[in-house]
């Protein structure tokens, strides 16, 4: 079928296009031969409804293979295995004969209290853009679109409707905006979702500054622009901002607003044919791409996946050896892995019911579910007791917490290890709402502090789909952050605890000694639906790092079953500007395992505000025991850029750059540095143009000095009776505006005064275009 052009289209017509027919669905022109496409989440499944439509995860929703959401699967870092899920993601969006997957999510995690934070990558834009990328491609080889939101400074649930993110230029640019960038660049999504938020007092859904300068203009966005479901304030200055398509429908009532504002001349017709053409594009891709995956869907390949990559998600947090060698499964060395024939104590109500995935619109109908618990009993040879320990309901009677765990209790006393599995409740973390702090549930706490009294030899098991505070870190000898896992997730736990799968997974977010210690803090989340950004630039370990706060485990860590060495590192720059950093990893253990390596780099000295360290590059690497591999990691030169906002460009500033070759933002193995060449940035001079300013310029720069070197060989400091000896004239000069010098006369004492119009003159010389 071939897809009208815009032309065709009457102006009803074409005005109907831009908002949706039904909940999921955009609206045919059947005497135009236009078919009708459905859109539907997404992220890590796909939540097809049967009937009718909500965004809350009520509604019932066809059967999709719930993989691990973000949280988890990001903690991968690993590229090829994210794009294999995102090829999975399509396949089933395109065997079920959806259009479009909303998904992924790359808000940057501000605070560990966003409510959402499960379905968002990192606290780091690499992260988010390089992972985000790698989805939109996997999702997108199977003839499908994917959806990239929420676009942008969406990074709250509370008030998430009206709430302006109060955002400086540069952190806005480099931390909220730059992992879209990246994807949009790398990966050209079908389409793109507009928040509900406003971005400094605008909705992103009627912002032409986001919607069309950054997002088209510079970032060269060739999709549609969708909002999110409900995020539409005024609909024609929307339209006219770049919003293509309104979801869900608006019953028409806007497609009427849109017509009425051509016919009476304050829209023009030519911002209908833009938006109407984009949808028109999105259909014609759909109608291209429909049915490349064939049906029925592979259950249990598509199983076997999500528990791949459930194994692949896991962070051990720690692994400290046997306290004291007990049983039958007494082993040497670390807790973990456990020995098959060990004596358990599974203890915890997520190993038999597990919390799997957050609640609101992304939540799944899984194909299948299987349980940690069930997954332990199949790989262990030794007798596994299990005890609930806990209960999650909200109301729990002080006799039922006692006898939980004094059945908890007696069963990790007759165990050589008790494996516990705590987290957070599932009513704690949803859309729509935020957490109000990152404790555990106290009866946990204390049942865990029960089970350590009588069995040192303990290993906690997280489930949770953002950070919690580990008070007893100190106290266990192994941590398995689990996250929230998919459907699968039980099988990848038992897989990691029993050493089926070595972890290799590292935290994409820092974990935090304590809620007050976090960036925004102060600033979350806000008041009057204005949050100010006040951490500016420094999110995540940008923050702890800068202000030398300890955490209770930092950004990139995670620890394997064995150990690697690294090598010292080298780095280049290479013909197109980037760096490139080798390093030779050796796995030095008794096992094979995965690497994530990570390059930080920084430039001491720089003229603008900058973290002591920055993530620009990482790859994860397959080592087989006793082998080494020199990887090559590549620093992209537009990643070196800060926001200048007096140029309001990006700028690479020139100079020597550390590059931190490192295990975790606070384990570095290798460091080197690098010259690089910096971007020349010449403003335009004026008489509020500082001396150092103007010393900097290339045109007045020389002048000027050669004046001063003039003047200060008259200049008798030691006769002045303001001027302290040994001051550097230089210095205080630096910041001194030069329409004011008339003073300079004042000072050298000789009543001669710098006059505006040579002033005036060398600015004009200085801003004459260059020959
Ligand atoms: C969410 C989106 C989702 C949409 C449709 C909204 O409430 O913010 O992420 O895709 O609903 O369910």
């Amino acid at each position: 079928m071939s897809i009208p052009d815009v032309t065709e289209l009457t102006l009803e017509e074409k005005a109907s296009l831009t908002s949706g027919a039904s909940f999921w669905y955009t609206k045919p022109i059947d005497r135009a031969g236009v078919p009708a496409i459905m859109m539907t989440d997404g992220p890590h499944g796909l939540r097809k409804q049967r009937e009718g439509g909500d965004h809350l995860g009520i509604g019932d929703s066809v059967p999709a293979t719930c993989f691990p959401p973000a949280v988890g699967l990001g903690s991968s870092w690993d590229i090829d295995l994210v794009q294999r899920v995102g090829e999975a993601l399509g396949t089933e969006t395109s065997i079920e004969n959806v259009s479009v997957l909303l998904g992924p999510g790359v808000n940057i995690k501000r605070s560990p209290l966003c409510g959402r934070n499960f379905e968002y990558l990192s606290e780091d834009p690499i992260v988010s853009g390089a992972l985000g990328a790698a989805l939109v491609k996997g999702i997108q080889s199977q003839g499908v679109g994917a959806s990239l939101k929420h676009f942008a400074a969406n990074n709250q649930e509370n008030d998430r409707m009206r709430s302006s993110s109060d955002v400086d230029p540069r952190p806005l640019r480099e931390i909220y905006l730059r992992g879209f960038q990246r994807v949009v660049e790398d990966a050209q999504p079908w389409t793109v979702m507009c928040s509900y938020n406003r971005i400094n007092g605008v909705y992103a859904s009627e912002d032409p500054w986001l919607l069309t300068q950054v997002l088209r203009d510079e970032w060269g966005f060739e999709g549609l622009v969708v909002s999110d479901w409900g995020a539409v304030n005024e609909r024609v200055p929307g339209l006219s901002a770049g919003m293509d398509l309104e979801m869900p429908a608006s019953g028409g009532v806007t497609d009427a607003q849109i017509v009425a504002a051509v016919e009476d001349g304050s829209l023009d017709e030519v911002v209908v044919d833009a938006a109407a053409g984009r949808v028109l594009d999105l259909v014609g891709k759909a109608t291209e791409g429909a049915g490349r995956a064939a049906g029925p869907l592979d259950v249990d390949a598509h199983h076997a996946l999500a528990r791949e990559a459930a194994g692949r998600s896991i962070v051990l947090l720690k692994n400290d050896p046997l306290r004291q060698a007990q049983g039958a499964g007494a082993k040497e060395g670390p807790l973990l892995p456990l020995a098959r024939d060990a004596k358990l104590a599974v203890i915890g109500e997520f190993a038999e019911k597990p919390r799997y995935q957050g609640a609101g619109s992304s939540m799944i109908n899984p194909t299948r579910l299987d349980t940690a618990l069930d997954e332990i009993r199949a790989l262990a040879t030794g007798e596994v007791a299990y005890a609930r320990g806990f209960s999650n309901a909200l109301e729990v009677a002080a006799d039922e917490v006692a006898a939980l765990r004094d059945e908890a209790v007696a069963a990790a006393s007759a165990a050589d290890v008790a494996v516990v599995f705590v987290g957070l409740p599932a009513r704690l973390e949803s859309e729509g709402y935020d957490r109000d702090d990152i404790d555990l549930p106290a009866a946990q706490l204390d049942l865990l502090d029960a089970v350590l009294a009588v069995n040192a030899n303990t290993v906690v098991v997280l489930s949770n789909g953002s950070v919690v505070a580990l008070p007893f870190a100190g106290r266990v000898p192994a941590i398995l952050e689990a996250w929230l896992l998919g459907q699968a997730g039980g099988g990848g736990t038992a897989d990691v605890l029993f050493g089926e799968v070595n972890p290799s997974a590292k935290l994409t977010e820092t974990v935090p000694a304590r809620i007050e210690d976090t960036p925004a803090y102060l600033d979350f989340p806000g008041e009057f639906s204005h949050t100010r950004y006040g951490e500016g630039l420094f999110v995540g370990y940008r923050w702890y790092d800068a202000r030398r706060l300890d955490v209770a485990f930092p950004f990139g860590h995670g620890l394997s079953y064995t150990t690697f060495s690294y090598a010292d590192a080298s780095a280049a720059v290479a013909a197109d500007g980037d760096i490139e950093v080798t390093v030779a990893v050796t796995n030095t253990g008794d096992r094979a395992g995965r690497e994530v390596v990570q390059v930080y780099t920084s430039l001491p000295g720089s003229t603008v505000q900058r973290a002591p360290r920055e993530l620009k590059a990482f790859a994860s690497v397959a080592l087989e025991r006793g082998e080494t591999r020199a990887l090559t990691l590549r620093v992209r030169r537009e990643d070196l850029a800060y926001w200048d906002i007096r140029a309001d460009r990006w700028v690479v500033e020139g100079g020597e750059y550390t590059l931190d070759v490192a295990a975790s933002s606070r384990d570095i193995r290798s460091s080197v540095v690098v010259t690089v060449d910096g971007d020349a940035v010449t403003l335009p001079l004026s008489r509020t143009s500082s001396m150092g300013e103007v010393l900097r310029h290339p045109v007045a720069g020389p002048i000027v000095q050669g004046l001063i070197t003039q003047a200060m060989g008259d200049f008798d400091q030691s006769a002045s009776s303001i001027m302290p000896e040994g001051v550097d004239m230089s210095k205080m000069m630096e910041s001194f505006p030069i329409g004011r010098i008339g003073m300079m006369g004042a000072l050298s004492g000789d009543g001669e005064g710098v006059s505006v119009e040579m002033i005036d003159g060398l600015i004009a010389m200085a801003n004459a275009p260059q020959q």
